[in-house]
């Protein structure tokens, strides 16, 4: 489905981006994880050089650049601090981490990407919905409040670009998941709350995530761009 596709994924060490990862390359296609912490092309998503080094090198190695997925997920120690408690600065250190990386990556990507190629940004069901604060009761934790504001900057942004650069047959989309289940991070409660509340009756497996991506960088999805595709089980449909 992806043979001889290559594709730069930002944040493929991640929950979600280590599974991208992985089933580009079950798809044939050759998977390069720009990830902060990646082995072999270690990429800070906030260091505008950086990934303009990134994008020259993978175009000088493969003459070609077929994909650009960005899961980075970059965020200060304080991130997750409830409403009242949120620090203006914090604030801005995220967005600026979170949001603005999209417009380098995007401006390089249209610089060596062609016909046929595309990227894919992750927006979250915080991007589309309100927050339901009823499933963080009895965790003692919250979902923070420039999660959305991001989130959908990010989603309308893929418009935005959809439109601008579709007469050059790029395409442009989001992926938007719901709850993930990372066991390491999430307090049980949280888990049973969430459960609750969903359609499906549970959270996500990571690798639950990574074919929906695989699908919009495939020319299977060569008439879709500037859309953005939820997989959260449900849980906007309600
Ligand atoms: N996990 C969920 O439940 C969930 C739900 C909805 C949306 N999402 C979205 O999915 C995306 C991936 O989330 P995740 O859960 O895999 O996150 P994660 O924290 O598990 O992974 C993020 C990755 O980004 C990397 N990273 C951090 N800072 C970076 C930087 N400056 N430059 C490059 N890489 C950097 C980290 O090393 C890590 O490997 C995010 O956009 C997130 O908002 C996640």
């Amino acid at each position: 489905m992806l043979k001889d596709k290559v594709i730069i994924v930002f944040g493929g060490c991640g929950l979600i981006g280590r599974e991208i990862v992985k089933d580009i390359e079950k798809k044939n296609g050759t998977a390069i994880n720009a990830d902060i912490n990646s082995e072999a092309y270690p990429t800070d998503i906030t260091d505008e050089n950086a990934i303009k080094n990134l994008f020259k090198q993978i175009y000088e190695k493969y003459q070609k650049i077929d994909g650009v997925v960005h899961c980075a997920y970059p965020r200060t120690k304080d991130w997750g601090n409830k409403f009242e408690d949120i620090d203006f600065n914090s604030w801005k250190k995220n967005v600026d981490m979170q949001l603005n990386p999209i417009l380098v990556i995007s401006q390089e990507g249209v610089k060596y990407m062609k016909k046929g190629s595309s990227f894919v940004f992750f927006g979250s069901i915080y991007g589309v919905r309100g927050n339901d604060f009823t499933i963080y009761e009895g965790t003692g934790g919250t979902s923070p409040a420039a999660y959305p504001a991001i989130k959908g900057g990010i989603i309308n942004f893929t418009k935005y670009l959809a439109s601008y650069i579709g007469h050059k047959g790029i395409r442009a989309n989001c992926v938007s998941p719901g709850g993930v289940i990372d066991k390491k991070q999430q307090h049980p409660k949280f888990i049973e709350n969430y459960s609750h509340r969903s359609p499906l009756k549970r959270l996500a497996q990571p690798y639950e995530i990574a074919p929906a991506v695989s699908f919009l960088l495939s020319d299977e999805a060569s008439y879709i761009t500037g859309h953005n595709l939820m997989v959260d089980g449900g849980w906007s449909a309600i």
